[in-house]
């Protein structure tokens, strides 16, 4: 392993959902962002999350507390001092339940709260009394969050490692244009998990992951390329970061969302990509190698757009880089062989060739093992000649497996 440290045994397989519940507290104060945030809080609940809500006044004149209730099947907490509530017997009972405390949309004078120390409302007691990590989603106009007075506080916050995620830029609810809007809450929902997996079997773990097929210009206008859409290595990269790793993930274009709290390097050519890996293997333990990179270029791309009426063109193409078998160093390589015939032979050349420990074989005529789905039916083959094969799955499911069986070598 990569300067003399050992990856952690990994746990039994993983799926995309947390494995045991865990506890989120979200905290929902008065902007009109709210709205979106019925969504997000779906989103935790369906991935098997157990979510409490404590709504401020503020944002009780948005939305009911009923909203949150429905999607929660959960009392939502509205009072500090409710006789009904169990939370009236212990108030700090939500703090020492939370795995970790959301507050979203968090406005201005929440965050002042915090930074200060207030405990003047449910929220803002169970911000002071909890143990669990933080993470604050702003939502507010523009002018509010570029105050001096909400920048310090906010900087104030993250020093004592509090995590800020957003705000976005665009559009604002009072008809402006600038920063301050909610987040994307695909974002919240990653950071969420990046938060709670901080101190998984990763932590402290530099992977690098590439992504997605390559492209080798023609001209200004054509290029050639391949069907990879990247999602196994996008998958990949979410696993690892979820799971506490630090990851670089270095990608051919495409049109995938880019992970939160993921390092983003986006490259085109294969020799560009090469590059990218070089300098970011340097200083890594394990190279996960998903991307579709292409084997030829064309030797010299024309300057200007190739009209049809020179007659059909011939490409003279050379051979690119092998990334992969050309890089060496105190870092484990995992590859990908996509095959159409001879999957197992094809592939156990590959891990031989180019000097892997692991190789991730999938047959890309089965069916939902193609380019572009979210599933994957793959063969695993080790250098020491195991073979493991995998039923159909969820190219999220089939991350954390390669991720496990990674950590075990
Ligand atoms: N790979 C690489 N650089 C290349 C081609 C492939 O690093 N120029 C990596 C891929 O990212 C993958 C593995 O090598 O992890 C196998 O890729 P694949 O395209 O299946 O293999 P090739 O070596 O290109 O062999 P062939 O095209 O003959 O199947």
């Amino acid at each position: 392993m990569g300067r003399g440290r050992r990856l952690m045994h990994g746990h039994c397989e993983r799926m995309d959902v947390p494995m045991k519940k865990q506890h989120i507290v979200l905290g929902v104060t008065g902007s009109i962002a709210v709205y979106k945030v019925a969504d997000l809080t779906s989103r935790l609940v369906k991935a098997g999350y157990v979510v409490d809500v404590v709504m401020s006044k503020a944002a009780q004149e948005f939305v009911q507390p009923l909203t949150f209730q429905a999607l929660t099947h959960r009392p939502v907490v509205t009072e500090m001092f409710t006789l009904h509530s169990e939370m009236a017997v212990e108030h700090i009972a939500l703090a020492e339940r939370a795995d970790v405390l959301l507050i979203a949309p968090a406005t201005a004078n929440i965050i002042a709260k915090l930074r200060h120390g207030f405990a003047d409302d449910m929220l803002s007691c169970t911000a002071l009394a909890t143990r669990a990590p933080i993470i604050i989603a702003p939502a507010m106009n523009d002018r509010m969050y570029e105050n001096p007075v909400t920048q310090e506080n906010i900087r104030v916050l993250q020093e004592r490692g509090i995590t800020f995620v957003g705000p976005g830029e665009g559009y604002l609810a009072c008809g402006t244009m600038g920063r301050g809007r909610l987040t994307d809450v695909l974002d919240i929902y990653d950071a969420v998990k990046m938060v709670l997996g901080r101190r998984g079997d990763l932590a402290g773990r530099k992977i690098v992951v590439t992504a997605g097929g390559t492209e080798e210009p023609v001209d200004p206008v054509r290029c050639i390329t391949n069907r990879s859409s990247g999602k196994m290595g996008y998958a990949l990269a979410e696993a690892a970061r979820d799971r506490g790793a630090e990851v670089h993930l270095i990608t051919g274009p495409g049109s995938l969302r880019t992970p939160y709290g993921v390092r983003l390097t986006a490259v085109r050519t294969a020799r560009e990509m090469l590059a990218a890996v070089e300098a970011a293997t340097r200083d890594c333990d394990v190279l996960f190698m998903a991307a579709a990179v292409s084997d030829y270029r064309v030797a010299e791309a024309a300057q200007e757009k190739i009209k049809k009426s020179a007659g059909a063109p011939t490409l003279e193409l050379v051979r690119n880089p092998d990334i992969l078998a050309s890089l060496t160093g105190d870092f484990v390589k995992v590859g990908f062989a996509a095959e159409s015939q001879n999957l197992l032979a094809n592939a156990r050349a590959k891990l031989t060739s180019k000097g892997l420990s692991i190789i991730v074989a999938n047959d890309i005529t089965r069916a939902g093992s193609g380019f572009g789905t979210d599933t994957n039916e793959a063969t695993l083959l080790f250098a020491d000649g195991r073979q493991e094969d995998l039923p159909l799955m969820t190219k999220a499911r089939l991350a954390h497996i390669i991720l496990d069986r990674t950590a075990d070598l």
